[in-house]
């Protein structure tokens, strides 16, 4: 098959491959996907995953709330605080903040008896519980080291992009704005020097990107123009797209609704159940549109949009669908 793109090793999993062109938001290493709860994160988290892998790059996906979501599609593999091959190219991992500070803890203290120390006094537990943000913190600091072209850890596999399903908003910019709290806190000294780097990687415009995912609905509508001034503004995240996610299809023409309506005075009751379907289906998408042109208006960045998928479950191969979606 003829991509048009080069892959640096050839795709073996027939089903996985596409004929997609290269989308220039996913040209980053690190890429956060935030949003209000609920709005679809954790599925275009992936969605992208597998978009990024099949234009090459290798790719992981970071979930950062102990949700699992990640695994629940990738059910094949159990996606834990290690990374988990998921696909060709694409990686998942679940950071969970407890392994993230062990982690911190072994990379910094060379002296083995004073980590053991550490260890054993369960002082770390303590610190983490009693001070707010560490744990955001040694977080973002696992996101740093998988984004490294020179991985801290043993062995550390090199990605080309790491893609992160953030915490819902109102913990999401709070998360995004740890690195500087701390770097403000700690006016010297290795935190700051380490809150700090993370603080530039967040807000490196060419290394650093966020997309926001938003439903057709009035309420994320307004929350995503709200999220996006924060990320722009205080926060000075790039935000390179809007992912308008799960819109209805527009079934029908006028002609079609036209033709439909001729049921409505049938006898038949289940011929006016079909117009009665079709009307509200019609009804549905044009609301979502109307709130997709509010957003056109409320936002500054490009706009991309996803079909809600009708399965009970959304599975591997509909996240495949929705990857091919994202141009
Ligand atoms: N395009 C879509 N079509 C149909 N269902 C979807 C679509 N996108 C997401 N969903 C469904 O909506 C629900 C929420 O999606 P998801 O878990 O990705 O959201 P989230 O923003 O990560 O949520 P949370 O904030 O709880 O982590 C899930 O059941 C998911 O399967
Ligand atoms: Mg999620």
């Amino acid at each position: 098959m003829n991509l048009p793109f080069s892959c640096h090793r050839p795709l073996p999993d027939t089903e996985f491959q596409l004929n997609v062109p290269i989308l220039d938001y996913l040209d980053k290493r690190l890429i956060f996907v935030t949003g209000k709860g609920g709005v679809g994160k954790s599925t275009v988290a992936i969605a992208m995953g597998i978009r990024a892998a099949l234009e090459g790059k290798r790719t992981i996906v970071v979930e950062v709330a102990s949700t699992e979501n990640t695994s629940r599609i990738f059910r094949q593999e159990d996606v834990g605080y290690k990374e988990v091959e998921v696909a060709n190219d694409l990686w998942a991992i679940s950071i969970d903040p407890d392994d993230s500070m062990r982690e911190y803890v072994l990379l910094q203290l060379k002296v083995r008896a004073m980590r053991d120390l550490l260890f054993k006094s369960r002082m770390f537990t303590y610190l983490a519980d009693a001070t707010p943000g560490l744990k955001e913190l040694v977080t973002i600091g696992k996101i740093w080291e998988l984004a490294q072209p020179n991985r801290k850890i043993k062995h550390g596999r090199r990605y080309d992009l790491v893609i992160v399903d953030s915490p819902a908003t109102g913990h999401g910019i709070s998360f995004l704005q740890t690195p500087r709290t701390f770097a403000n806190i700690a006016r010297v000294g290795p935190m700051h020097t380490q809150s700090r780097a993370l603080e530039n990687m967040i807000t490196d415009h060419e290394l650093t990107g966020s997309v926001i995912v938003s439903l057709p609905e009035e309420m994320p509508v307004n929350e995503t123009a709200d999220l996006e001034a924060e990320l722009t503004g205080d926060i000075d995240v790039s935000v390179d797209r809007v992912i308008m996610n799960a819109l209805y299809p527009d079934r029908f023409s006028k002609t079609d609704m036209a033709a439909l309506r001729k049921l409505a005075d049938s006898e038949d009751r289940e011929l006016r159940a079909v117009y009665r379907g079709a009307l509200t289906q019609s009804r549905r998408s044009a609301a979502q549109q109307e709130q997709l042109e509010r957003l056109r208006g409320m936002v500054s960045s490009p706009i991309t949009t996803l079909p809600f998928i009708f399965e009970p479950e959304l599975t591997l191969k509909a996240a495949r669908s929705l990857a091919e979606g994202l141009s």
